[in-house]
């Protein structure tokens, strides 16, 4: 595929990629209200849809009840990927269980472990991956594509069909369709990753702005998704 294909719709993007990757096609939820949304109309597709979470092992207790009640309600697993033991344990016992807060390359080297290496292992045999991301979340997503192709992953082709979403309409369709949502929505966590690196934003604030607070703007993306 030289060219990448074209979409209107999040539904539409959704419905051809299911019909043309089947099985290597896998959708990495961080079960934030984007997720959920997509989650939805993913399986209203395909209830079978591969879907994946990352878990670091420092998500928040409300994020792993949300998971308990979104196994429930759809009724099936999804795939956890979680960081390897040994450069786990290298990591903490060097660095500290909190070394994040030192540095940005102290903070990438814990994203790494974390994150960054078991997405790769996630993704092994893809050919396609869905994610949450919209442009509206942040100053580092303004020029995101809905098709794109993933230089970071083998170029396999990184699907993000919420792009032009707003948060309103992310909201919309959670009300009317009664979805699960992750209790911190609730309380001023629009965006939400690992608990030590997340907190609450004040009305008016940046999305992400509560996502690793203590680092500039620039900074703010954790690895997933690199360009190259
Ligand atoms: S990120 O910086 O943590 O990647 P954000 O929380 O805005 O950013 O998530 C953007 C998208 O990345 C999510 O919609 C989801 O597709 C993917 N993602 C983020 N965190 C995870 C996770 N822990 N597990 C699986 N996918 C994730
Ligand atoms: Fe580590 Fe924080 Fe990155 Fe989570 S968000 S992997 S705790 S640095």
């Amino acid at each position: 595929m030289s060219q990448l294909p074209t979409f209107d719709t999040a539904e539409s993007l959704l419905s051809w990629a299911v019909g043309h990757f089947g099985q290597k096609l896998t959708f990495a939820s961080s079960f934030g209200a984007e997720d959920m949304v997509l989650l939805d109309l993913l399986l209203a597709n395909d209830p079978k849809a591969r879907v994946f979470i990352l878990d670091t092992g420092r998500l928040h207790q409300e994020t792993y009840d949300l998971i308990e009640r979104t196994r429930l309600r759809y009724r099936r697993t999804f795939e956890v990927y979680a960081p390897q033991a040994g450069p786990l344990e290298r990591l903490l016992t060097e660095s500290g269980p909190n070394s994040f807060y030192e540095s940005v390359e102290a903070r990438k080297a814990c994203c790494y472990v974390r994150k960054v290496e078991p997405l790769g292992r996630a993704l092994e045999g893809v050919e396609a991956w869905i994610t949450g991301q919209r442009r509206a979340q942040s100053q580092t997503r303004i020029e995101l594509a809905m098709v794109d192709r993933d230089g970071a992953h083998g170029g396999i082709l990184k699907l993000n069909p919420l792009v032009d979403w707003s948060e309103e309409q992310v909201w919309e369709y959670i009300r009317e369709h009664k979805l699960p949502t992750n209790s911190l929505h609730d309380q001023g966590f629009p965006s939400i990753g690992c608990a030590p690196c997340t907190r609450a934003v004040q009305p008016g604030e940046d999305l992400r702005s509560g996502r690793w607070w203590w680092e500039n703007p620039e900074h703010k993306e954790c690895g997933l998704h690199r360009r190259s």
